[in-house]
């Protein structure tokens, strides 16, 4: 019985548009890839290109009349009407009450976002030249550490979307060589993980008299980043003393209040606002301050350019055009009718590396809700698991799952000129093209398998036919960007962004609250609270079931010996 029925609560499951795609299931399972591979038309309407991004969805286990179904359901669950709201600053993340207005950080000059009246370009902008400021002043040299000298490295200290945007990003541009140029030798660490192993990874080689450290915490509340906080000051301070910090610490936060009682001065704080999700920051001061000081602040705004491009389509392309709608609509129809569990996000480039992570957090916090944005259990699966790794490494460690196990339908990502040309003399084929050469390939592996009859036509002895077919009819779908650069990263990066966000939208969750991480940081108060009173006062752990208490007795007791 559908909710609808019991709580006068709507789902989109009840529509007749999520029904019609239900129907279709049935129809689309008797279909195979590799016939629809056949038709050209099919194909053609299934091949988009936007600002140099070519978006390849022919290899989606899906006809023409699935896309309008998936259309009628985008309509059904006003997809338009919600990009628009999030654009004018309505209060759509409303279990926090507050406007999602991420794209408002890469408008250009000029363009108007209102949120609670007010304009909000402008005081974006107004950080923006603080950070163009401050880090001209600290890559020039005007602005020096206490001994004088250059500070020429830089420790970004924050945990999830305080981290793993800005890793992404930084890590797609390190082997850019015009980003490199501009970075000059000047390094950029991150520290997330509360783990005393990550705090050493991070100082390791630094020196603290050239060392910059930007605590990034939207709440500057968060544990790890706090207690990291600490030990950075402590590791600068032991060496240059407590007046040290005015020159060697600053801070990003929409916590100013909380900045000052860390002993920084506001001036030295970068703020940004509580309409900015944590996961959607990247391209707030949490990202553009560290990029800026390792890149330069010009290579960053490019970033910028790069997602603002992707956030004006989204804006303003008609459904049936618009990238992340398209996008969003086809891992709907993976995850709720197909029932696909899970994503893999497979770019062909090493720089994007930190995609995966980035994309992991960014849906998963996103979109892994169990209940309508009121309250309403789902009836249907929200979220997937997305997982990657840059081929072709990846292609020697899980493919084989999705080859020949279960259902996963893939994003491949492909780069059409490589940011490094290596041509080996005497070679066909450069390490790009050998790169490109899987990308190409396999998304056909996938689709088209190979029958018992191929098989068998190879001469592989019957014993080993059964292990050496495959069933093809497996999606994905393919973008290719014409370079990975500043601008490329920042159109990816929106891609996914919104994306996410259309899921949601058709889903009929809140993609921009994330209440269950709470519940673990609650847990983990309790027992720190444990912790210190078995080692203060000698009292025992309690107030636990059996297993917990024993591997907690098992780990103090480890301690002691
Ligand atoms: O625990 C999850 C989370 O709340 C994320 O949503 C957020 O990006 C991260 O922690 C870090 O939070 P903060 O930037 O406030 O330190």
């Amino acid at each position: 019985m559908s909710c609808a029925n019991t709580c006068g609560s709507e789902l989109i499951s009840d529509s007749r548009a999520w029904r019609d795609l239900q129907d279709h299931v049935d129809e689309i399972f008797n279909l195979h890839l590799k016939d629809l591979m056949q038709d050209r038309d099919r194909c053609k309407s299934m091949i988009k290109e936007f600002d140099g991004i070519v978006l390849d969805y022919s290899r989606q286990r899906a006809t023409q009349c699935t896309f309008s179904k998936l259309f009628a359901l985008a309509r059904q669950a006003k997809v338009k009407e919600k990009i628009d709201a999030m654009f004018s600053g309505v209060h759509i993340n409303r279990t926090e009450d507050r406007p999602v207005l991420h794209a408002a950080l890469r408008a250009p000059r000029g363009v108007k976002i209102i949120c609670d009246g007010k304009d909000v370009v402008p005081e974006v902008w107004e950080v923006l030249d603080k950070i163009k400021c401050f880090s001209d002043q600290v890559r020039m040299g005007s602005w020096v550490g206490e001994t004088g000298k250059v500070l020429k490295d830089v420790v970004a200290i924050g945990i999830g979307g305080s981290y793993l945007g800005p890793l992404f990003a930084y890590t797609a541009l390190q082997t850019d060589p015009e980003a490199a140029k501009l970075a000059d030798g000047r390094r950029l660490r991150f520290l997330a993980n509360v783990d005393p192993v990550d705090v050493s990874i991070a100082i390791n080689g630094l020196d603290p008299e050239t060392t910059l450290v930007v605590i990034v915490s939207k709440t500057f509340t968060t544990g790890e980043t706090m207690l990291n906080s600490k030990t950075m000051k402590s590791w600068l301070v032991a060496s240059l003393g407590p007046g040290c910090v005015a020159k060697h610490m600053v801070a990003v936060s929409t916590n100013l209040k909380l900045v000052k009682e860390f002993g920084l001065n506001p001036d030295n704080a970068f703020g940004f606002w509580d309409w900015v999700g944590g996961r959607f920051s990247v391209c707030s001061a949490v990202g553009i301050l560290p990029l800026a000081l390792q890149y330069g602040f010009p290579k960053v705004q490019q970033f910028l350019e790069g997602a603002w491009s992707v956030d004006y389509h989204f804006k303003t392309a008609p459904l049936e055009d618009n990238f992340p709608v398209l996008l969003g609509l086809i891992s709907v129809w993976n995850v709720s009718f197909l029932r696909c569990p899970a994503r893999a996000i497979l770019p062909y480039s090493q720089a994007l590396q930190k995609l995966a992570p980035h994309i992991q957090q960014l849906s998963m916090e996103s979109n892994g809700k169990g209940v309508a944005m009121d309250g309403t259990p789902l009836n249907y699966h929200a979220g997937e698991i997305d997982f990657g790794e840059p081929g072709t490494n990846g292609q020697h460690s899980f493919y084989q799952l999705i080859h020949q196990g279960r259902l996963i339908p893939c994003d491949f990502i492909g780069i059409i000129k490589s940011q490094q040309a290596v041509n080996l003399k005497g070679e066909l084929v450069s390490n790009h093209d050998e790169l490109m050469c899987n990308f190409f390939a396999q998304p056909d592996a996938l689709a088209y398998g190979k029958t018992r009859e191929e098989a068998r036509k190879e001469g592989i002895p019957e014993e080993l036919v059964p292990h050496k077919m495959f069933t093809g009819n497996r999606p994905s779908l393919s973008i290719l960007l014409p370079t990975l650069d500043a601008y490329t990263a920042g159109q990816l990066l929106a891609l996914y962004e919104h994306r996410i966000a259309v899921q949601g939208f058709i889903w009929g969750i809140n993609s921009f609250d994330q209440w269950g991480v709470e519940l673990g940081k609650s847990l983990a108060t309790k027992v720190r609270q444990t912790m210190n009173k078995v080692r203060t006062k000698g009292e025992c752990v309690c107030g636990y079931n059996y297993s917990t208490t024993y591997m907690l007795n098992r780990f103090l007791q480890g301690e002691i010996t």
